[in-house]
């Protein structure tokens, strides 16, 4: 049994030198931050908290659909799969699927490696049966497993629509190199949220409480950190919004007046309403997300979805190379 507490961080941040990718994003024409900045131990609890909101539907969509169809899931997958979790985070949502898909190997992967560490530690002590290897990667990186990642019978496990912080180019990329980890066997089981009505999507992404707002803010603070930046979290306003024409959910920082903002070898002026896009969350139509797939190399086997349409879980067959 491996170590749980011997998390590899290696790919985590390195060679990506994350000062200069920062720098030259805030200074481009129309600044960005990485979304995959969000989630430092603080914005990886508000993630957990927005799951918990009342408008944000995809979540508990998800959940009720692998609470409708686990049975069935399980039995397309078939048990004793290595379960590869891509962006696992807490690992609530693969671990309430263990009993279901009695996976042989658990390997979840997530940038938020320290928060990751604490919930494997624990989860190693629930489920003492299954080998678990926790790996502290960046996904926008190269996707190489460590030797001792079984190469047979991977299955991918790709949930929360997190394909959809792609745009359509680069989810076809990522898709493709996880077909090319997929070795003997392999397949992915992925969850799609769906275009749907404005108004269930604008609320999600813009939340009554708040929530989302301090998530999205918090990359500020983050940002602060990794930079030595002086961002004044009070000057700047959440936007989060359905671009229909897009199909996509923009999420956006904007600067509620002119500001300064300094940070370790930069500096830029922003002006009253001008924007910091922070991260878009496309949503596909099923048979898109289907037509996706098929491009990277899967067979869609099957498509389980919940009465509305809202959300769709797939799982799809990974074709040899
Ligand atoms: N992957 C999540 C999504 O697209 C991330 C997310 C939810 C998010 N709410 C957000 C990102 C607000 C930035 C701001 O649904």
């Amino acid at each position: 049994m491996l170590n749980p507490t011997s998390i590899a961080t290696r790919t985590d941040h390195e060679g990506l030198h994350v000062p200069a990718e920062l720098d030259a994003s805030l200074r481009a024409r129309q600044a960005w931050i990485s979304p995959k900045f969000l989630y430092d131990p603080l914005g990886s609890k508000l993630f957990e908290a927005i799951c918990e909101l009342p408008e944000y539907y995809p979540t508990r969509t998800e959940a009720a659909i692998f609470a409708a169809h686990g049975a069935e899931i399980a039995q397309t997958v078939g048990p004793g799969c290595t379960l590869i979790d891509l962006g696992a985070g807490n690992c609530a949502k693969a671990a309430s699927l263990f009993p279901l898909l009695r996976p042989a190997q658990y390997v979840p992967i997530d940038i938020s490696a320290e928060f990751l560490q604490d919930a494997v530690g624990r989860l190693q002590q629930r489920f003492r049966h299954i080998e678990m290897q926790a790996l502290g990667m960046d996904l926008s990186g190269p996707l190489t497993l460590p030797d001792s990642v079984r190469a047979s019978r991977r299955l991918f496990f790709y949930p929360g629509s997190s394909i959809g912080n792609f745009n359509p180019d680069e989810a076809r990329d990522f898709l493709q190199r996880v077909h090319a980890q997929c070795g003997q066997d392999g397949g992915i089981l992925i969850g799609i949220d769906l275009a749907k009505d404005h108004k269930v999507l604008d609320a999600a992404y813009d939340d009554a409480l708040g929530v989302t707002a301090a998530f999205n803010l918090n990359v500020l603070n983050h940002v602060n950190r990794l930079l030595g930046a002086d961002f004044d979290i009070r000057g700047w306003r959440h936007r989060g919004f359905y671009n229909a024409d897009e199909r996509r959910v923009e999420m956006h920082l904007e600067a509620k007046s002119a500001q300064l903002v300094t940070w370790r070898g930069g500096s830029r002026r922003f002006a009253q309403g001008e924007w910091i896009h922070t991260e878009n969350s496309h949503k596909y139509r099923q048979s898109d997300a289907v037509g996706l797939l098929e491009q990277s190399g899967f067979a869609a086997s099957r498509v389980w979805t919940d009465p509305d349409g809202w959300f769709a879980v797939i799982h799809a067959r990974a074709l040899s190379h």
